[in-house]
């Protein structure tokens, strides 16, 4: 594991960012995991920086998501279909065929998760696949729980995840009770993680993820197993770590 510590959110933003487009330059066909919510915001500011300063094309590369909330269209302003569009693939060159997010209004969300890991395993792996962490230690929408799960699948989310969602909803009852995630196998199929985490309320659940016991209570944890592991903190996040 090789843990990066910024001490400003801009350097974070750039170095990740610059991670990202050495690879795609040296890659232009990479397979990208990506993810959403607050932390990668000003990472994709930076990506639609370097594509504009014509640095990096997005036109061969191919991503997928790790997750995305049940029932809600893509035209929904919370969706994170529309998250991705409105952050990054509207602004880059990014073919949509390449696009992958789980369709969160798929009549049959079961079918929908078996059919998002068979174009996983079509590409076969992730290349460097974006990680943020969640308060109660999930990655992707894997909460802790005493059993995880290997592939794609539907997950209902935990109560303090749709709490801390909450901000991006006129209110908590309008968070989606479920959603679509990729399973912790699959995330650690990548062949590179970035683990992103940023500011003092990450403190403690990055330092248990990263220095405690690797648990399925702490789905992050398990983090601890991969062989290459980049983490990124801001000083807040990464106070603990020592
Ligand atoms: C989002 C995702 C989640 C978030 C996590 C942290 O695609 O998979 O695991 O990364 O909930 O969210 P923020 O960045 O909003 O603190």
């Amino acid at each position: 594991m090789n843990i990066l510590r910024f001490q400003t959110e801009q350097l974070l933003n750039e170095a990740a960012a610059g991670i990202f487009t050495a690879l795609v330059q040296t890659n232009p066909r990479a397979v990208l995991g990506l993810a959403t919510g607050g932390t990668p915001v000003g990472i994709y500011k930076e990506l639609i920086n370097a594509y504009e300063q014509g640095k990096v094309s997005f036109k061969e590369v191919t991503t997928f998501n790790l997750d995305e909330y049940a029932n809600l269209d893509a035209n929904h302003e919370q969706s994170y279909a529309y998250y991705m569009r409105e952050k990054l693939f509207a602004h880059v060159d990014i073919q949509q065929s390449n696009i992958h997010i789980p369709n969160g209004k798929a009549a049959d969300l079961h079918a929908e998760s078996k059919a998002y890991d068979a174009k996983l395993n079509e590409v076969g792996h992730i290349d460097l696949q974006l990680l943020g962490l969640g308060h109660n230690g999930h990655i992707g929408f894997n909460e802790p729980a005493d059993h995880l799960q290997n592939g794609t699948h539907v997950v209902t989310l935990a109560e303090e995840t749709i709490q801390a969602n909450a901000r991006f909803f006129n209110s908590t009852d309008e968070v989606p009770k479920e959603a679509i995630t990729m399973g912790v196998g699959s995330i650690l199929k990548a062949h590179t993680l970035m683990l992103v985490v940023k500011g003092a309320d990450k403190a403690e659940i990055v330092h248990r993820a990263l220095r405690g016991p690797i648990t399925t209570q702490c789905p992050a944890s398990l983090l601890q197993t991969h062989p290459r592991l980049l983490v990124l903190v801001d000083e807040e996040a990464g106070r603990l770590l020592v």
